[in-house]
């Protein structure tokens, strides 16, 4: 299979996400890609919202058939920001990170987001880029925690260039992994990560806490030592700073 099988391009819809996971049939294309030139309510993780910004920005969902990989759903997650971040390397994106387990950061402002949501016998890979200009054109509420791809590299990339790239360090990845299972791509992933051993902001439960994080376990899970303790994180917040007080 090459990816992506198929491209559907959109106006506008509630969310790519939200397209592929109402509509049986596409869900049966494995390695359809669907993109919008404007989402009217965009998923972001943990139920908050990813905001439609200025004209331009990328907008996906890739639908991935996972029988076959020897991996938990929850890492493909960390797969996608792994070919993303090669994808954006390509560009010479400089000081690139990735924030576990979803956030592709440059001198720790958002670049792009990761949202893969399951379904019966795959996942949907929603994928939203800051694309083209200055975070100044977003809204007041994101403008100093973003940053674009234009802003970062001074180049302007299509939606489907971008599409593209990532599809093709997609497959690379997905290859790897279904010969050689997960723990190669995990190395890589640490590699280009900001999330290893480094002061932490985590939820446990319900609360805060500061921690050192110390890598990847075996099915992608952050490891975090915190009062001598270490802790397996599968989901939850993390923050590089101190969270708000509320
Ligand atoms: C996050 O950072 O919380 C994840 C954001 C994911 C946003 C993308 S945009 C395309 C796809 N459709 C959605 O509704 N969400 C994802």
């Amino acid at each position: 299979m090459l990816l992506p099988t198929r491209i559907i391009y959109l106006a506008e819809t509630e969310s790519t996400n939200l397209h592929l996971l109402q509509s049986p049939d596409l869900l049966e294309i494995n390695g359809l890609v669907v993109t919008a030139e404007t989402q009217t309510a965009g998923r972001g993780r943990r139920g908050k919202k990813w905001e439609t910004g200025p004209k331009g920005q990328l907008y996906f969902s890739l639908c991935l058939h996972t029988s076959g990989y020897p991996c938990p759903d929850h890492s493909f997650t960390l797969i996608a920001g792994l070919a993303l971040a090669k994808a954006f390397e390509e560009y010479k994106t400089p000081n690139l990170s990735i924030k576990w387990p979803n956030d592709l950061l440059v001198n720790s402002k958002k670049l792009a987001g990761i949202l893969c949501e399951g379904f019966s016998g795959g996942m949907v890979i929603g994928i939203g880029v800051n694309l083209i200009g200055e975070p100044v054109d977003f809204g007041t509420e994101v403008q100093n925690k973003i940053t674009t791809l234009q802003s970062a590299t001074n180049l302007i990339k299509t939606p489907t260039e971008v599409i593209l790239n990532f599809c093709g360090h997609f497959q690379k990845c997905l290859q790897k992994i279904k010969l050689n299972g997960l723990d190669s791509s995990l190395k890589e992933w640490e590699a280009i990560s900001s999330s290893i051993n480094s002061e932490i902001y985590f939820e446990d439960q319900g609360t805060w806490k500061e921690g050192i994080t110390k890598g990847l376990g075996p099915a992608g899970e952050l490891l975090v030592e915190s009062c001598g303790k270490l802790t397996s994180l599968f989901s939850g917040e993390t923050s590089l700073t101190p969270p708000p007080l509320d």
